[in-house]
């Protein structure tokens, strides 16, 4: 954690609803570390036509960055599902936009904002196993590898963090924060 905060200490503090939140991780860190994994996946990916399911809401900033930086030939989709209320995960997923694209025989590339139990992750890989996706690949910005309870694969990481509550740069804390550029974490 140090290293983030550290670079954003003159910045001010924000407040969601009822809670403070500090900076944490600027823009340009985040920058640096989108446009790595971006290299990853080219490197590896690039002739695959994979396509991109985007995790709705949270990943919309992280996944818009991201494409932009791949300079190969794919496709993007978007899927909404949530396991989470408030600062707690409730453990329950629920799917509320679904897949239209054909998966049958495809890489795919989920793209998270966060794996924090895996819960979301997990479901999302089944489903799109059970869709015949014949390569099933995880890019996300964070990671907490300390809440992690499942044992997917998770491939292409921008960045690990330790088990704090983070907003901004597309996450939210009860709908606030999406908009911040840089991640903030709870005061
Ligand atoms: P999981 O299913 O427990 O891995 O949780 C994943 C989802 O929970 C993410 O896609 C986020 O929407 C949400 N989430 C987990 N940690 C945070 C956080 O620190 N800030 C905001 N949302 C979070």
């Amino acid at each position: 954690m140090g290293i983030f905060a550290i670079f954003a200490s003159h910045m001010s503090l924000v407040t969601l609803h009822n809670k403070q939140f500090k900076p944490y991780i600027l823009a340009d860190v985040i920058h640096e570390r989108v446009s790595q994994v971006a290299g990853n996946l080219s490197a590896d990916l690039k002739n695959s036509f994979p396509l991109f399911v985007v995790v709705l809401n949270g990943s919309f900033i992280f996944a818009a960055d991201l494409v932009k930086m791949l300079k190969f030939p794919c496709e993007i989709s978007f899927v909404k599902l949530s396991s989470y209320e408030g600062t707690g995960s409730t453990g329950k997923v629920h799917e509320i936009i679904g897949l239209t694209e054909t998966t049958e025989n495809r890489t795919v590339v989920i793209i998270e904002d966060i794996v924090d139990t895996g819960t979301t992750l997990e479901k999302l890989h089944d489903l799109l196993k059970h869709k015949g996706a014949e390569q099933i690949k995880t890019a996300t910005l964070l990671f907490k590898p300390m809440a992690y309870k499942k044992t997917i694969p998770v491939d292409y990481i921008c960045m690990e963090i330790p088990n704090d509550f983070v907003v901004g740069y597309g996450l939210d804390y009860n709908g606030l924060g999406r908009n911040l550029k840089d991640i903030y974490v709870l005061a």
